[in-house]
């Protein structure tokens, strides 16, 4: 049976207090509404949809491999849904309703509630949970056999519904034919004035269709970013979880409290972590390397054995037995061979740097080709920026650059040469030449007693 997955990131979130819509809002650099459709594809539904309305030029970008639907004018979670039908492909199969503030919400436990509806042809099943604060969630109303036959939302709840503690999560699975049938008796007739999806579930069972309530195994994934607080708790747990997961299978993360791991990034047994260490985006790290203390890597791979210390490191390529830092900057596109290494206080950009070759001091080295074995003294920039464009400079394998050099590009040294420290370079080097460019030193003999003379005379 066909399987939809519609989001809902429509809403403001006033109670961020931002102007950024809430969903836009990040947890280890991902957008909240992010975490929801990676989790609903990793589910394996067939389509997604999403409904965007407020902040949509922010929120359609971070959405785009989903169809997308505008709500113009944000008058409640069933028009919401209401409006995002004419976007569904099925005709009939189940939906699965999730709301783009809870980032915490997993693939197993969407197919779950995608598997009870099916198995038991019921017309929802709602995930609930049970919370020691539960104000401002909808309540699950049971009846007299413990059936669902109801949600009561937080300001349309009588005294005793207060004290219900049995939630709505938001996160729902339809059958897809039924809930738009039902969705069309649906009234702003409550405290709000809105259309409540949560509405659905008293119709149908009115109508005496199946409605079930499955309570969540572990409550945290229920969990609504609706403030600043609430964003800070759902961080620790994720990174908790995360954490969790790497060491599990075979990851040493020294200080889990100071380490910060995306969800889509990839860690081999036997990597360590050192404290104070972010590994975002899809950073990739290969068995045997050791990484931090206070380590930054986003869409960085990292191969076999190497060595990062106080690395910033982006868009960035680090291939076996390579070493960084401490106080590395990789930026996009820099690329460390085999055994490279880039050194304290080294900042390189859009550049390969050769198998065994070696910046390990106090350098700029932006659109350059480095070959093999290349030694690069202390003080060497690559001058690659003549205010208008970029230049690019070429040192062929087994050169040695004397300290203090400025290559200004375009410039190609040729294979084992050699350059003078303190040199300023302007014009191609060739293969096996020594290359200098710096003022000759001069000497004036007897300079200071010289001096002493005059003042006496
Ligand atoms: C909603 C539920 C509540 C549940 C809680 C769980 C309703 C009426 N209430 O309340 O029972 O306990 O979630 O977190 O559904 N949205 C739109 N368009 C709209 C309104 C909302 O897209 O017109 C989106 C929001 O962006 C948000 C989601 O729907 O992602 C939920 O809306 P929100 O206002 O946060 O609902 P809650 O008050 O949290
Ligand atoms: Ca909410």
């Amino acid at each position: 049976m066909k399987t939809s997955a519609l989001i809902l990131a429509a809403g403001a979130g006033t109670r961020m207090k931002s102007s950024k819509p809430k969903v836009a809002h990040t947890i280890m650099e991902k957008p909240l509404v992010r975490w929801v459709i990676d989790a609903a594809k990793t589910a394996g539904v067939d389509e997604v949809v999403t409904v965007v309305g407020h902040g949509r030029d922010v929120v359609e970008p971070l959405v785009s491999d989903t169809s997308v639907v505008v709500q113009e004018e944000q008058l409640g979670t069933a028009h919401a849904v209401r409006i995002a039908q004419s976007a569904i492909e099925l005709a009939e199969g189940s939906l699965v309703v999730l709301t783009g503030d809870s980032p915490l919400i997993t693939a197993e436990t969407i197919k779950s509630l995608i598997d009870t509806q099916q198995a038991e042809q019921a017309a929802v099943v709602v995930l609930t949970m049970h919370a020691d604060n539960p104000f401002g969630y909808g309540r699950i109303i049971r009846d007299e056999a413990g059936q669902v036959c109801g949600i009561v939302e937080q300001k349309d709840c009588t005294p005793e519904q207060t004290q219900i503690t049995e939630c709505n999560s938001g996160f729902y699975c339809f059958d897809a034919k039924v809930l738009f049938e039902v969705l069309e008796e649906v009234s702003t007739n409550n405290a709000q004035n809105e259309y409540y999806l949560t509405d659905v579930l008293a119709l149908a069972y009115e109508r005496g269709m199946k409605v079930i309530g499955v309570e969540a195994q572990d409550s945290s994934e229920c969990l609504g970013v609706n403030s600043r607080s609430q964003l800070a708790e759902a961080t620790a747990h994720l990174q908790q979880r995360i954490n969790r997961a790497h060491m599990d299978a075979g990851v040493t993360i020294m200080d889990p409290r100071t380490t910060w791991i995306g969800p889509d990034v990839t860690i081999e047994s036997d990597v360590e972590i050192l404290p104070v260490t972010f590994l975002y985006g899809t950073t990739s790290i290969k068995e045997g390397s050791v990484v931090g203390p206070n380590s930054r890597l986003t869409d960085t791979t990292v191969g076999r054995n190497c060595t990062l210390e106080e690395t910033v490191a982006i868009e960035a390529q680090i291939d076996d037995e390579a070493t960084c830092g401490p106080r590395a900057y990789l930026r996009p596109g820099a690329h460390l061979c085999e055994g490279a290494k880039a050194g304290t206080h080294v900042e390189i950009k859009k550049s390969t740097i050769g198998k065994g070759s070696k910046v390990p001091h106090l350098s700029y080295i932006g659109d350059a080709t480095v070959g093999s074995n290349v030694n690069i003294g202390a003080g060497t920039i690559t001058c690659n920026y003549d205010g208008e464009k970029k230049w690019s400079t070429v040192i062929g394998d087994d050169c040695f650059i004397g300290s203090d050099c400025m290559l200004v590009a375009p410039v190609t040294i040729g294979e084992n040469s050699l350059l003078g420290a303190g040199s300023v370079i302007t014009k191609d080097v060739s293969a096996g030449a020594l290359g200098l460019g710096r003022a000759r030193q001069v000497e004036i003999a007897h300079w200071n007693e010289n001096k002493k003379n005059k003042k006496q005379d």
